[in-house]
């Protein structure tokens, strides 16, 4: 029986190999089987994520039962995280319900409050043997109900980031270099010499949030810079719901869901692959 495991190692050796591991936001169990469809084929390890909001909608039992099951067949390492929380009760529930890894965002808060915020989640989290994300600075967009007006995104310090993990000891890092959650009205205006100044002064795992819609090219300098994990959640949700559309605009008596989440499951599968390609992560299972 292979279990879930903490995203800690697989993060770590991410970074040390210059890749990154692709973390899918799913919110059915279409989506869920569709990112491990594509680790299995790549052979690539995966982070299956969850916000707050599917969670919330799914259940965190039936999420990490349904992780479980996939680690457990395919064999492959496989961490469940919960993306962008700022509830620590929320937190205690997931990692009771099986979560491998948990972001505790408190990036909204002045530095001193985020680290003490951070520092409290971690002492559950080291005790369960589970990974923690922080944020620093602030990603720009829409996550489920956190709003950052793009104009107010602020960029993380990299002396603050270096001095924050000190402090907590958290395990991974996402600063805030220039992405946003959502699609991109123009190009992502990416800090790369930002993300190489964090990452000289850091050596723990850094996170690339707001991978939907990032150009090929910008993704492969962020990832060989340090970024050990790329978020992925919009495009994989429009992916689902634009295949979903097709069929009923083709077929508006079609009412069978085994019919019409098929074509929705491929176009997640396929994107997930092509995410992966690009973290450089396949065949590092
Ligand atoms: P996107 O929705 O832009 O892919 O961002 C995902 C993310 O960073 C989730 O934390």
């Amino acid at each position: 029986m292979m279990p879930l495991i903490s995203s800690t190692s697989m993060l770590q050796a991410a970074r040390q190999q210059q890749y990154a591991v692709g973390a899918f936001n799913v919110h059915t169990l279409e989506m869920l089987q569709a990112v491990v469809e594509a680790a299995e084929e790549t052979r690539s390890p995966l982070i299956i994520q969850s916000t707050v909001g599917t969670v919330k909608h799914l259940g965190p039992d039936y999420i990490a039962a349904a992780a479980r099951v996939a680690a457990d067949r395919t064999g492959l390492p496989i961490a469940l995280h919960l993306d962008h929380c700022t509830d620590f009760d929320l937190i205690v529930k997931c990692i009771r319900a099986g979560y491998t890894s948990v972001m505790i965002d408190a990036s909204m808060h002045p530095y001193e409050e985020n680290a003490a915020r951070t520092s409290k989640v971690m002492e559950v989290a080291e005790a369960a043997g589970v990974n923690v994300e922080a944020e620093l600075g602030k990603v720009g967009g829409v996550e489920d109900d956190i709003i950052v007006d793009e104009r107010d995104a602020l960029l993380a310090d990299p002396n603050e980031c270096k001095a924050f993990i000190e402090r907590t000891g958290v395990h991974t890092l996402a600063p805030a270099i220039g992405t946003a959650h959502g699609i991109y009205k123009g190009e992502p205006n990416i800090d790369f010499d930002r993300i190489a100044k964090i990452a000289e002064l850091v050596e723990a795992p850094l996170v690339l949030h707001g991978g939907s819609g990032i150009p090929a090219e910008q993704v492969k300098r962020a990832v060989s810079l340090g970024m050990a994990k790329m978020n992925v959640a919009t495009e994989l949700r429009i992916a689902f719901s634009d295949a979903i559309k097709d069929v009923f605009a083709a077929h508006p008596d079609e009412n069978d869901p085994r019919k019409y989440m098929v074509p929705a499951k491929a176009a997640v599968k396929r994107l997930a692959i092509e995410k992966m390609q690009l973290c450089g992560c396949v065949g590092k299972a």
